[in-house]
């Protein structure tokens, strides 16, 4: 076990103006809607208040010790540690609150952090001997063809025949994030193409046999599911006929297809039966392996909110298609939530915080979908197996507020030609879509749900902020 004080990245400052701005505003709420008991606090006059471990003073910081460098299994070199966690934390100071530091550390991860990876599992074996022995594995990478920008290929190679194109750029995360609207603007650009859908949840769910259901009962079959050539031919679409014309000819294609699934980020529940993850508690091997192995160029784009906005905004996105939400109303969604977050709190208290998010049977029994905000959990793992100059990370209120910004660095990233002013004017033409019914019928957040998720999202947003080292990501300025 790691000491506390080590683990302990920031100081107490920003943590005791937080505090104090949930006291204050725990004051002001005064209505009926029922409160767990560990929220409610005999000293406290008011109905939500914060638990006592949140008031406490934590030791003075001193810095987690430097990775070690761990063997590649396959090559069975170092890797060596590239730090991601800059020695002077891009929080000036904070405080977590104590079941996080007991919790943060048991991962299996935790003292890897910022130890690149590449697409080799996060962490040493689970257990000896043959770790292949379920026969699932990678989709093996092809002989991409250097004229084409999108990684394409020619089944039949010596005729030309045959063309298979993957994805250049994947939007993969996260839900509720602005990434429909953003997906709908990038496939304006001329050379950007269409598919046929936005999102294919190829890579994290249609390759397997598997349903959700099964996941839940403990069977996985990884047999029978959509096959690469199927997702291929929707990614590509009739579009790829163009392309192939480019290329019959002689020429270079600079055509760009892509895939805009926002779960690939935090869907890796079928870990369980991926080959590498045999006898683990949580996952060396995830669904951001894969797509690395296959295509390791590949550019990712990610869209962070707010969790707290973001999971009502989820919440209500889902009423539609989830018969148990029919009906529902701001106050059963407080009620999912206290029940949500006590199953999560209960879970980190006999585990890590990464195998509870990792975990299954908890995403589907919490009902809201409280861990697609767990962000550090994921960006840790995505960080290990992505370069950072691969990735493009915004923020939905920055793409809310100057959407041309925002777009010209999402177009300047995946390389594509500069759009002229009639082009742009296309582009930002595009009606805004517009996801607000369900608010109008439901109304806002409940401002005591609203309590509840900050605090519960609280270090995971101070963690996310040391990872990202941007403390753009504590989103101190929003108020949502
Ligand atoms: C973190 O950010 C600071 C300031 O933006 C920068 O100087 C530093 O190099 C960054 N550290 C890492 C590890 O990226
Ligand atoms: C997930 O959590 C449930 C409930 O806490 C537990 O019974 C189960 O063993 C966990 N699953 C895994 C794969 O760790
Ligand atoms: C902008 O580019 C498009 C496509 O290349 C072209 O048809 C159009 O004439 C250009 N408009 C201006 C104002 O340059």
């Amino acid at each position: 076990m790691i000491t506390r004080g080590k683990q302990c990245l920031y100081t107490g400052v920003v943590g005791l103006v937080m505090t104090a701005m949930f006291l204050a505003l725990s004051m002001r709420s005064g209505s009926n809607v029922p409160v767990p008991e560990t929220y409610s606090n005999a000293d406290s006059t008011s109905s939500v208040a914060l638990p006592a471990t949140q008031r406490e003073e934590i030791d003075l910081p001193s810095h987690p010790s430097p990775a070690k460098p761990v063997a590649n299994p396959k090559t069975k070199q170092n890797i060596q540690p590239v730090r991601v966690i800059n020695e002077k934390p891009a929080v000036e100071a904070s405080k977590y609150p104590e079941w996080w530091l007991r919790a943060w550390p048991r991962s299996a991860v935790a003292s890897l952090l910022g130890v690149f990876v590449g697409d080799q599992p996060l962490f040493p074996p689970c257990q000896d001997g043959n770790q292949g022995q379920k026969g699932y594995t990678f989709v093996e990478p092809r002989n991409y063809l250097a004229r084409s920008k999108s990684p394409c290929w020619y089944e039949d190679p010596k005729g030309g025949k045959g063309l298979r194109c993957a994805p250049y750029f994947y939007l993969a995360g996260v839900a509720k994030g602005g990434t429909t609207d953003l997906y709908r603007r990038i496939r304006l650009h001329p050379d950007v193409m269409f598919g046929t859908e936005k999102e294919y949840h190829w890579w994290d769910r249609d390759r397997y046999g598997s349903s959700s259901k099964d996941l839940g009962s403990g069977i996985v079959n990884l047999q029978g599911g959509m096959s690469l050539r199927d997702y291929l031919s929707r990614i590509t679409g009739r579009d790829i006929r163009e392309v192939a014309a480019e290329l019959r000819d002689g020429g270079s294609s600079v055509k760009v297809f892509s895939d805009g699934s926002p779960s690939y980020l935090w869907d890796s529940f079928y870990w369980v039966a991926l080959d590498g993850n045999q006898g683990c508690m949580e996952p060396r091997v995830i669904t951001g392996h894969h797509i690395r192995h296959f295509y390791p160029a590949a550019k990712i784009i990610l869209t962070f909110r707010h969790p707290t906005p973001r999971l009502y905004s989820r919440f209500l996105s889902r009423i539609p298609r989830t018969p148990e939400f029919r009906k529902a109303t701001s106050l059963d969604f407080h009620k999912f939530v206290v029940n949500g977050v006590r199953m999560y709190r209960e879970c980190f208290e006999k585990w890590s915080i990464r195998h509870c998010t990792y975990n299954h049977t908890l995403y589907q029994d919490a009902k809201v979908r409280l861990v697609e905000g767990m962000y550090p959990v994921f960006m840790a793992d995505w960080l290990r197996i992505w370069p950072k100059e691969q990735m493009l990370i915004l923020r939905y209120e920055d793409y809310s507020q100057n959407m041309e910004s925002v777009l010209r660095r999402v177009f300047d990233f995946l390389g594509l030609a500069p759009l002229n002013r009639t082009q742009w004017d296309v582009v930002l033409a595009q009606e805004k879509y517009n996801t607000g019914e369900m608010y109008e019928k439901v109304g806002k957040m409940l401002p005591e749900t609203k309590l509840i998720l900050d605090q519960f999202y609280q270090p995971f947003i101070y963690q996310f902020a040391e990872i990202m080292n941007d403390s753009r990501f504590l989103w101190a300025e929003t108020s949502h």
